[in-house]
């Protein structure tokens, strides 16, 4: 079937017959921060597996190319691409060439929906977007399902802790027979750096205000500040370890008062913050004076009981490891079957721009290394990118 290249209106029709050896892409959230990054990276030319970007999304628009898009070039013609309505580009996709991997790199729970389709229809998943992982139980069993029927591969190891080894670790350990204890963690790299910045004196709304800045926040910061992002990624780490967890089984109380975060603006969420600038001084405050601190803590435990899942700020005492972190780190205090005379502890970096997009590509990197027998990488062919 013939469908038409939107980057070529008027130009010419083109088919999706599979092109010349290469691992093919489609990045849906190209515009975004981790989306413009990851394509840098891509274009960079690093790595050993050809990969040619053939499609691109964001919210408004789409772009498809068979013979691959020049990453930059293609940011601009995608740009200039203002309709997104009519033809549904998740279904586009499915008549892409093989192999086929789709890069979810937007915090959209629709577009994680579609995961199982592209999964089931033998599409790879790279993705930084905590929606598929932490889906109710109907979608995570059917993504699960899709990979088990076609052997395509979700690889999702950013969606915790960004580039930090914590997923995986916990997969590996949990299909070698570990068991988990109870374990407590820091997981949002954004309140960590936004407590951080309390307790040296900022204001809560603007210590908001410079995570957002330096990309440490979600699309829409009252996914962080609620504790939403945080409970998400502990019932990711959860399933890793083989719980059978989800969103509403985790106790999640909000850094700020929930009516605070109903702004649908970001910008005026900023601004409302203001009203919660009095209450965390005072609580710096205190903890400063009781040598503890503040920091919001994810924590599970097994030991005495089917498991109590919760996120919420808690205040700490100031030599706790989790006390020690500088803003922004991520860190996981593990006690298993297998850490028993002493926890497993990951610790660092766990958000920002460059951290996330290089596990992305890593990620990225690994499943096109899947196919490598199928595009001929034996040569050392670099990443294919059309000027
Ligand atoms: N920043 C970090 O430190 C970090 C760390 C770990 C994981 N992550 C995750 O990485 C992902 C991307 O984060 P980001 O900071 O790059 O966000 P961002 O800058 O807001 O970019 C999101 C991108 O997704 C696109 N998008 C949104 N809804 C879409 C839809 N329905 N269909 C197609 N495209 C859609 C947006 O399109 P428009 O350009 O049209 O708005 C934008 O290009 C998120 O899932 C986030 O949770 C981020």
């Amino acid at each position: 079937m013939k469908i038409e290249d939107k980057s070529r209106r008027g130009e010419t029709n083109v088919g999706f017959d599979a092109p010349a050896a290469a691992v093919n892409i489609a990045l849906i959230g190209a515009s975004g921060r981790i989306g413009r990054r990851l394509l840098e990276l891509v274009a960079a030319r690093i790595g050993a597996v050809r990969l040619r970007v053939v499609a691109m999304a964001n919210s408004r628009s789409w772009l498809i190319a068979r013979d691959g898009l020049g990453p930059q070039q293609a940011l601009v013609r995608l740009a200039a691409e203002a309709d997104a309505s009519g033809t549904d580009f998740a279904d586009l996709l499915l008549r892409l060439p093989r192999p086929l991997v789709v890069v979810d790199c937007s915090a959209s729970a629709e577009i994680a929906a579609r995961y199982p389709r592209w999964l089931g229809a033998g599409i790879d998943v790279v993705t930084p977007n905590k929606f598929g992982s932490s889906a109710n139980r109907p979608l995570a069993q059917a993504i699960a399902a899709a990979q088990a029927a076609s052997g395509a591969v979700l690889r999702d190891a950013t969606t915790v802790g960004a580039q930090l080894p914590i997923l995986y670790t916990l997969r590996d350990l949990h299909a070698a027979g570990d068991r988990v204890e109870r374990l407590e963690a820091v997981l949002s790299g954004t309140l960590s750096y936004v407590l951080g910045g309390v307790h040296r004196g900022a204001a809560l709304s603007q210590a908001v205000r410079d995570a957002v800045a330096q990309g440490y926040a979600e699309p829409h910061p009252a996914c962080d500040l609620s504790g939403e992002d945080a409970a998400r990624k502990l019932v990711i780490l959860l399933r890793a370890l083989g719980h059978d967890i989800e969103l509403g089984d985790v106790e999640r109380v909000p850094l700020v008062d929930a009516a605070l975060l109903d702004a649908a603006d970001p910008a005026h969420l900023l601004r409302s913050l203001e009203g919660a600038d009095e209450t965390w001084r005072a609580r710096a405050a205190v903890a400063q004076a009781r040598r503890e601190r503040w920091v919001y803590r994810a924590s599970f435990d097994c030991t005495s009981g089917p498991g109590r899942a919760r996120v919420a700020p808690e205040r700490i005492a100031i030599d706790h490891p989790l006390a020690q972190l500088t803003p922004c780190e991520n860190a996981l205090i593990l006690h298993s079957a297998y850490y028993h005379a002493a926890p497993l502890r990951i610790a660092g970096p766990g958000a920002g721009i460059d951290l996330t997009a290089a596990g992305v590509f890593a990620d990225l990197l690994a499943t096109a290394q899947r196919h490598a027998p199928a595009v001929g990488v034996a040569d050392t062919a670099l990443v294919e990118a059309a000027a």
